[in-house]
């Protein structure tokens, strides 16, 4: 391996690290909250993906202090933005002891971050059988496969209805997906690409849990109290109809899952398509 100059937490200066392995140039970072940010990095030029897939990214780690030798500290994210777009967007949680997030959460444009091009996943349209309508259930960052998929022309051809879900804490939190779905409505390029006809299929359904906002809960409990289907004006989900794809934390995945089940559904997968697909959302 050629020498490595370690990615620093100097948030101040760009960091010069032309020697890292798979590096990508940071474009463009927002702050959404103290707790959350986005950016967008250039694209390999090889690099393909399926919508809602994810690689792994991350920064060269500290040295070691008996070697000094650098090792890639690198997580699974999901691609955020769609596949057609010429740059690649990531939305992260800023965790402030985490090994990664800790340091990822103060780069700057020009920096560099190293990005092996080998996208996989389940949240793909490839994972599910035909159906009607699709629900998208997503949690904190969770969002982010779904922000792929919002922006994918294939989303709205496959199906009559698309229901995005977002559960957070704070209503903060909400922002980015709020401004997403916003500028897909408002979007002209996408308007051309998908059709207006097509994205007025698209349906909004933003929660939280610990702050006031327009409407409250989990959306596991709106499920359960059948509210969610009240408030949409759709019938509750059946395994006929309806397909999901679920992004979020560990125990929301877990619930989630089982209410699926409940209502008929099967777990697919990319070899064995069926009617709904569980991603964990990545958590430093
Ligand atoms: P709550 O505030 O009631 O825990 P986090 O930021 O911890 O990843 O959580 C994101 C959102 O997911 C929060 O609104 C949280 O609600 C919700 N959540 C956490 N666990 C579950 C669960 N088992 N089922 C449904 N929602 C959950």
């Amino acid at each position: 391996m050629t020498e490595q100059k370690p990615v620093t937490q100097a948030a101040a200066k760009p960091v010069k690290t032309m020697a890292l392995p798979d590096a990508q140039t940071v474009t463009e970072v927002t702050h959404w909250t103290d707790r959350l940010f986005s950016f967008r990095v250039t694209r390999p030029q090889s690099l393909r993906f399926r919508s809602g897939e994810f690689v792994m990214i991350g920064l060269m780690g500290e040295p070691d202090p008996k070697t000094g030798k650098q090792k890639p500290l690198l997580r699974a994210y999901s691609i955020a933005s769609p596949s057609w777009d010429e740059e690649l967007e990531f939305y992260s949680i800023k965790v402030q002891d985490g090994p990664l997030t800790s340091r990822l959460q103060h780069i700057q444009p020009g920096d560099e971050i190293i990005l092996r091009p080998k996208p996989v996943g389940t949240l793909v349209h490839d994972a599910l059988l035909p159906g009607k309508r699709i629900w998208f259930f997503a949690t904190g960052t969770g969002i982010a496969p779904f922000a792929s998929l919002l922006r994918d022309p294939q989303t709205y051809e496959d199906y009559d209805e698309v229901i995005i879900t977002h559960t957070c804490r704070e209503a903060g939190e909400l922002t980015y997906g709020a401004e997403l779905i916003q500028s897909i409505k408002d979007d002209e390029l996408l308007n051309e690409l998908i059709g207006a006809e097509n994205l007025a299929k698209l349906r909004y359904y933003p929660t939280t849990t610990r702050e006031e906002s327009a409407k409250m809960g989990r959306i596991t409990d709106l499920m359960r109290s059948g509210e969610v289907f009240e408030d949409l004006g759709v019938e509750p989900i059946h395994p006929e109809t309806d397909r999901a794809m679920v992004c979020g934390n560990l125990a929301f995945n877990l619930e989630i899952k089982e209410l699926l089940e409940g209502y008929g559904l099967e777990e697919g997968a990319n070899s064995d398509p069926k009617q709904y697909v569980v991603e964990k959302a990545f958590l430093d």
